[in-house]
């Protein structure tokens, strides 16, 4: 009835008092896979006493022994591929080919903090008194970046393990310590990656886990007095969150509604393959998927065939198999994306292909000629649907972009540049990819969302900024 995993509190392996345990359904099977401890508020209350402790003396830690060990990390994480990836496998479905890609970015992510952090962290600022009105120069100011304390990372589960590590290492590397909550789907890969953290040798307390369920310790989590920075990425509960939290940094990146704009001169080719990478990979469960196409009505035809060509060449069936359609994560997602596709039936959206479904396993499907009156011109399905609108003007596709509460990433598809640039500045998101479906990566690249999806800006170098403040010295000369 699926194995039981330990948490992971003052540097070691723990069974929950609660006597309680979280299972994880397998969404291929349907069936119990593993199951995790349900973790206890009073466990919560002394993971995050040892986290405080570990912080106050890895914040002592020079940086480069910092980076040593986070490169250590980078190799263990690489070393484990195969079994992390199984994980992911069972418990979030995602295709095995990438789901050990995301292991390999991972651990390339950790090593590219190592190097970031010891090139911002290592510098400082000095300035001098006399550039402000009024001042002699009499006063010199030292800056220098110092860590938060305990930074709490809620990874969602379209990568468990990829989406923890963006957060642990520019915490770790910037001198926080980390108490990680994994979601329940890919709680068990993220506490395989824990372990490649564990035997690098990373000071006790330092880095933790807990498991359990949302309703029993996510508020106190998020509202814990020790902690002092919250990183998220998941869906609406980071709203309830920045509600909740207190006064601490909040990193948030919380889903989007990415659309791509194709013009009359765009090549069709490269959009329509773009629409299907964009759309379809890993069933359409990336906050960065197109998740609706904003085409011009002369050339929608052509694209829709197009689309339509490369949708029937999907692979349909199970993760172990690298299906490029795989079953999406719970039963009520399924039951959520088929109520959007329900509806566009009812409103007259046209089927390019017949809708299907097997447990949670969704067949691919495009959906054309949608309308504003239909929920998935709107909402995100995070699955494998894609609506079609076909537009007039450019301000038509514009304006449905910019209507959106979200306001993550968006496409267009020109052969024009000075077009794709005016487009870029009129789309209310946090990046417009030209030519390009939208995606996070490459890791480095600041990246962010504007309106509901979310506050502040990741990627690596924002991310060790983010979770340190600057500290000041000043020199007051006779
Ligand atoms: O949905 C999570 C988001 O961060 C997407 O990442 O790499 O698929 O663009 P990516």
């Amino acid at each position: 009835d699926g194995d039981v995993y330990k948490y992971y509190s003052d540097g070691e392996w723990k069974v929950s008092n609660s006597a309680k345990t979280v299972s994880i359904i397998n969404p291929t099977t349907r069936k119990t896979q593993y199951k995790v401890q349900a973790c206890t508020q009073e466990e919560v209350n002394n993971t995050m006493e040892s986290a405080n402790a570990a912080q106050k003396s890895w914040a002592k830690t020079p940086l480069w022994k910092r980076a040593e060990l986070l490169h250590k990390a980078a190799a263990v994480l690489k070393e484990h591929k195969k079994p992390i990836a199984e994980c992911l496998v069972k418990e979030i479905a995602k295709p095995a080919k990438d789901a050990v890609t995301e292991v390999v970015r991972s651990g390339d992510l950790v090593s590219y903090c190592a190097e970031e952090g010891l090139r911002i962290l290592g510098e400082g600022k000095f300035l001098v008194s006399d550039s402000f009105p009024g001042n002699e120069r009499n006063k010199y100011c030292f800056t220098s970046k110092i860590p938060l304390g305990v930074v709490l990372a809620i990874p969602p589960f379209n990568y468990p393990v990829n989406l923890a590590v963006s957060k642990i290492a520019p915490a770790l590397i910037a001198g926080n310590s980390l108490v990680l909550k994994p979601p329940t789907q890919g709680a068990v890969a993220a506490l395989h990656m824990v372990h490649c953290f564990h035997l690098a040798g990373f000071p006790k307390g330092l880095i933790s886990c807990v498991t359990g369920k949302g309703s029993e310790i996510g508020d106190f989590l998020t509202m814990h007095p020790r902690v002092n920075c919250i990183s998220f990425t998941g869906g609406d509960t980071g709203v309830a969150i920045s509600k909740k939290a207190g006064m601490i940094p909040l990193q948030m990146e919380l889903g989007g509604k990415d659309a791509c704009i194709i013009l009359e001169d765009a090549d069709l080719d490269l959009a329509a393959s773009n629409i299907v990478k964009g759309g379809f990979s890993y069933s359409g469960q990336r906050c960065t998927a197109v998740k609706v196409v904003l085409v011009m009505e002369s050339v929608a035809d052509d694209i829709v065939k197009k689309v339509n060509e490369k949708v029937a060449k999907l692979t349909v069936g199970p993760p172990e198999d690298d299906c490029d359609i795989t079953p999406v994560v719970t039963e009520s997602s399924a039951n959520f994306i088929e109520g959007l596709v329900m509806d566009a039936r009812q409103k007259g959206a046209t089927f390019c292909q017949e809708y299907k479904r097997q447990g949670n396993l969704i067949w691919p499907l495009l959906l054309d000629n949608v309308r504003p009156d239909m929920r998935i011109a709107w909402e995100e399905p995070f699955g494998p649907v894609v609506p079609v609108i076909r537009i007039n003007s450019i301000e038509e596709g514009i304006n449905h972009c910019n209507a959106s509460n979200f306001g993550l990433q968006g496409c267009v598809f020109t052969r024009d540049i000075n077009k794709a640039m005016l487009i870029s500045d009129a789309m209310e998101t946090g990046t417009v990819q030209i030519n390009s479906a939208p995606a996070r990566g490459p890791d480095h690249f600041p990246f962010q969302g504007l309106k509901d999806s979310g506050i502040g800006s990741q990627g690596i170098t924002n991310s060790i900024n983010m979770m340190t403040k600057i500290k000041t010295t000043v020199i007051n000369l006779p």
